[in-house]
């Protein structure tokens, strides 16, 4: 089977895993290899990856409530040491500030962070962090606004290299909102950064920098995903054992 490789717009093919596809931005080195740390591929989970949730860990409260374990703890470490080197290697020695939009990127942030420290240990520049919630306005009127709670001074991010850190890409209207709002406030350059980006049409367009899981269109918990607050805690992603009420799945291919 193939995956796809896109180096600067051309596309080759290889073989590798079938259930794998590689598409990310590598930049072609001098000697026409793609440079080790700017190889930035994403890892797709295939909509038929599902392991037994009795072949892990689980909390009791938790048991009947999953239907599969799409990505174990070990595989996000992994997958995160990765993507840190990624964003080193593409951001550099630079000062960075790391945004945490709570709740459901907890996890991600602080295994990220810890990731980052190694791959940065020889900066001169710090790193500094900040939590912020978003609050939308999507069920009233959609004024396109989000509010941002929990900085005390927004004005702190001006001039600033900020690399968002996100739980989920879905519609793209939060994320998108975000950017809009910290360029706005004369942040100097933006990425973002999301555990997850869920294969469904985008409500608007949106720039994911640095993806760690492309999944399928499944409702997702744990990892700090929720589903009315709950599930957070659990370790490992997992998909609920049947939809949740209120949640409608879209068809996707
Ligand atoms: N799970 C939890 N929260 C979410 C999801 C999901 O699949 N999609 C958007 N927010
Ligand atoms: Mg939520």
């Amino acid at each position: 089977e193939k995956v796809r490789l896109k180096v600067k717009g051309r596309q080759s093919a290889v073989n590798r895993y079938s259930h794998f596809i590689v598409e990310g931005n590598g930049e072609m080195a001098s000697n026409g290899h793609l440079c080790k740390h700017m190889a930035a591929a994403d890892a797709v989970i295939p909509p038929d990856f599902e392991l037994p949730v009795d072949a892990f860990d689980i909390p009791h409260c938790y048991e009947g409530d999953l239907g599969a374990v799409i990505v174990p703890e070990g595989m996000i470490k992994d997958r995160v040491r990765r993507l840190a080197k990624d964003i080193h290697a593409k951001i550099g020695d630079n000062e960075l500030s790391l945004l945490c939009v709570l709740k459901g990127s907890y996890k991600f942030f602080t295994a990220l962070v810890d990731e980052l420290a190694y791959a940065r240990s020889s900066c001169t520049q710090p790193m500094t962090v900040d939590f912020i919630r978003c609050q939308s306005y999507e069920d009233t009127q959609s004024t396109g606004m989000i509010q941002i709670i929990g900085l005390s001074n927004l004005q702190e991010l001006k001039g600033k290299n900020v690399l968002i850190v996100e739980d989920i890409v879905d519609s793209g209207q939060t994320l998108a909102r975000l950017l809009h709002t910290l360029e706005e406030l004369g942040a100097q350059k933006t990425w973002t950064t999301t555990l997850l980006s869920k294969n469904v049409p985008r409500k608007v367009d949106v720039k994911e920098d640095f993806v760690a899981f492309r999944i399928p269109d499944k409702f997702i918990v744990g990892y700090g995903l929720d589903y009315n607050q709950k599930f957070r805690d659990l370790n490992h992603i997992c998909q609920r054992s049947d939809n949740p009420p209120g949640i409608v799945l879209r068809k996707c291919n």
